[in-house]
């Protein structure tokens, strides 16, 4: 997720880039730049961390002009670099662009424009749109970037400027948002409305697939590929600070819905067919697949959670011994790590001390490492042997709730091309697996459309003080994610458990009242959990079951409220089913007056031991 601000008008551009750009911090950032245009040049400045440091360089360098666009960086290809920083440009310095998304194609393509003679002087994918736009240069710069992008797939949201065109602004967007704002005689553009704010409220929205043209005056806007689209600007009347959560209330309930987006991202250019999983930044060939005896999961928090279900997909799809352990564990337990062990530390932040003392331990002992990291060029990614990024962008909230399920993703195609490169996945089930993730944004989508549900039963349940989740399986380790989600957020005391253990112990807190959500995603454990539903009903519990469209009809007889998620793969219904538990914690949380991104005692990244 990165930052893009632009403007047109008569004011200097720079403030209100530099501007603009302070108020998208929030999407994260490791670099950032602008380009301004100046009597038919393009000056360009820009640099690594943050945005104070491009206002320094630009203090002692100026750039003049009333039309300019600047950009933050989130990497996702290519380290936090000077060179990396966009704007990029072409060969002769005419083009440049700035990008926010991903170019899945764009190793063939730069592999193409070298061929052709381009000079490349980044490690980015955003770089060959620039060369792509030179190319297809005829004299109309609408047109060069309609041509360039047909050779571009991916998600993105573009913005062009050439010096021989130079009292304009094009921008597309490709699924990652822009916005216009209106003015007199000014145009601004932006990744997000907070941006424009102080500038003004008359907002257009860019659609998917549509390309914007803007000049001093009326911008116009064409769906790429077809004709002109007439849009009303709509008045925003948020305030600032609601503006920046995108309107809803908590940035908790906004990475909620980010989601189904996230899970695109993430599997983005790694699902190329039904076939294979191609997983940019892991070089594990076939023979270093085959060579692995054991898979450690090293992680903390809900990370770990994730690293749990890893942990089954990869003894079940991939066939291969694997155990998950808690950072802050791994190393005093005197694990015994061989040289053809793979350990997989898994950090939404890549900072978290003991997950970075635990990749380090199974290192010291000669195992190669995996990082499944969230922040590009982090701790944990730099010391990893391969990163497997999540790319579920920046995540603000203290619960964490996109980088899990983006986690979950990530493993899952880890197992598979484990799976796959090993011999052991056939590959018939392989490609059931591709196909179930696939589906799993639009599936994701239609659980946060039953939100009232939740809602409902929040209201409900709100005043409670205690909340067993039970699950078996892959819903045990769902479990303990929902629980951990509650207990964070709402401060109501909380426990998960395996379905089987409740009769060795927690039974005995079960009185009436006690409220228990019981997860029965699991086609073949779904009657195990309903006997274990029979003992806590017994003592007078009130049951609230979380099925799939598939279980739901053997478990609704069991329960006194039932949610449910679409039917899914049942080595994938984890993550849906985690998404109406973290709906459940966020408006518990709320309904109690908590807050809710900043909990109490709580930190997002732990960087003590
Ligand atoms: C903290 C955060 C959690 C997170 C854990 C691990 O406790 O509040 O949300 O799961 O650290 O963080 P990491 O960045 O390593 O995923």
């Amino acid at each position: 997720m990165c930052g893009i601000m632009g403007y047109i008008g008569m004011r200097p551009a720079l403030p209100v880039l530099l501007d603009g750009l302070r108020r998208l911090e929030y999407r994260g950032y490791d670099s950032a730049g602008v380009a301004v245009m100046n009597g038919g040049r393009v000056e360009v400045r820009k640099a690594a961390g943050k945005l104070a440091r491009l206002a320094e360089i630009v203090e002692r360098a100026p750039v003049d002009g009333a039309l300019g666009i600047g950009h933050t960086r989130w990497a996702t290809h290519g380290d936090p670099s000077d060179e990396n920083a966009h704007p990029h440009t072409d060969c002769r310095g005419r083009v440049v662009v700035i990008h926010n998304g991903i170019i899945e194609n764009f190793l063939e393509l730069r592999e193409e424009l070298r061929a052709r003679d381009h000079r490349f002087r980044s490690d980015t994918d955003t770089e060959v749109l620039a060369h792509l736009i030179e190319e297809a240069y005829e004299g109309d710069l609408p047109a060069a970037v309609e041509r360039a992008l047909g050779r571009a797939r991916g998600a993105y949201a573009l913005v062009v400027l050439s010096a021989d065109e130079p009292d304009k602004i094009v921008a597309v967007r490709r699924i990652s948002p822009l916005v216009v704002g209106l003015g007199q005689d000014e145009t601004w553009l932006a990744s997000d409305i907070p941006a424009l704010l102080p500038y003004t409220r008359d907002v257009l929205v860019i659609e998917d697939g549509e390309m914007a043209v803007l000049t001093r005056g009326a911008p116009s806007l064409v769906r790429i590929g077809g004709g002109p689209v007439s849009r009303a600007p709509f008045r925003v009347d948020w305030d600032a600070e609601a503006a920046e959560k995108g309107g809803y209330p908590h940035f908790m309930l906004k990475e909620i819905h980010e989601q189904p987006r996230a899970l695109q991202e993430t599997m983005m250019g790694r699902l190329p067919d039904d076939r294979e999983v191609v997983l940019d930044g892991v070089g594990l060939d076939a023979g270093a697949a085959r060579a692995v005896d054991k898979v450690w999961l090293v992680a903390c928090g809900t990370a770990y959670h994730a690293g749990l279900v890893g942990r089954a997909l990869l003894e079940r799809v991939a066939r291969v011994p694997a155990e998950a352990d808690l950072g802050s564990e791994f190393r005093y337990r005197e694990p015994v790590v061989g040289p053809r062990a793979l350990a997989v530390a898994i950090s939404q932040s890549g900072e978290t001390a003991d997950t970075l003392a635990a990749l380090r331990e199974a290192r010291g002992q000669g195992a190669r490492t995996l990082a499944v990291a969230n922040v590009v060029g982090s701790t944990l990614a730099r010391e990893a042997d391969d990163v497997l990024y999540t790319r579920a962008g920046p995540e603000i909230a203290v619960c964490s709730t996109k980088a899990y399920l983006t986690q979950l993703a990530a493993l899952t195609m880890l197992a598979v091309r484990l799976g796959s490169a090993r011999g052991t996945l056939e590959p018939q089930r392989a490609a059931e697996l591709i196909r179930g993730l696939r589906a799993l944004p639009t599936l994701a989508q239609a659980v946060l459309s039953r939100e009232a549900e939740i809602v409902a039963l929040a209201e409900r349940l709100y005043a409670t003080e205690d909340v067993f989740f039970i699950g078996r399986g892959l819903d045990y380790y769902v479990a303990m994610e929902g629980s951990l989600k509650f207990k964070e957020i709402s401060y109501v005391h909380s426990e998960a458990l395996a379905g089987g253990e409740l009769k060795h112990g927690t039974l005995a807190l079960v009185t009436p009242g006690v409220v228990v959500v019981a997860l029965a995603t699991q086609p073949d454990l779904v009657a195990k959990t309903a006997s274990n539903i029979q003992q806590v009903r017994a003592r007078g519990a009130d049951v609230i079951g979380l099925a799939t469209e598939a279980t739901a009809p053997a478990l609704r007889p069991h329960v006194d409220t039932l949610l449910c998620v679409p039917a899914a793969h049942p080595l994938l219904a984890p993550m849906l089913a985690v998404i109406p538990l973290q709906l459940f914690a966020y408006h518990v949380a709320r309904l109690r007056g908590n807050d809710v991104d900043q909990p109490r005692n709580l930190a997002k990244s732990v960087t003590v031991e």
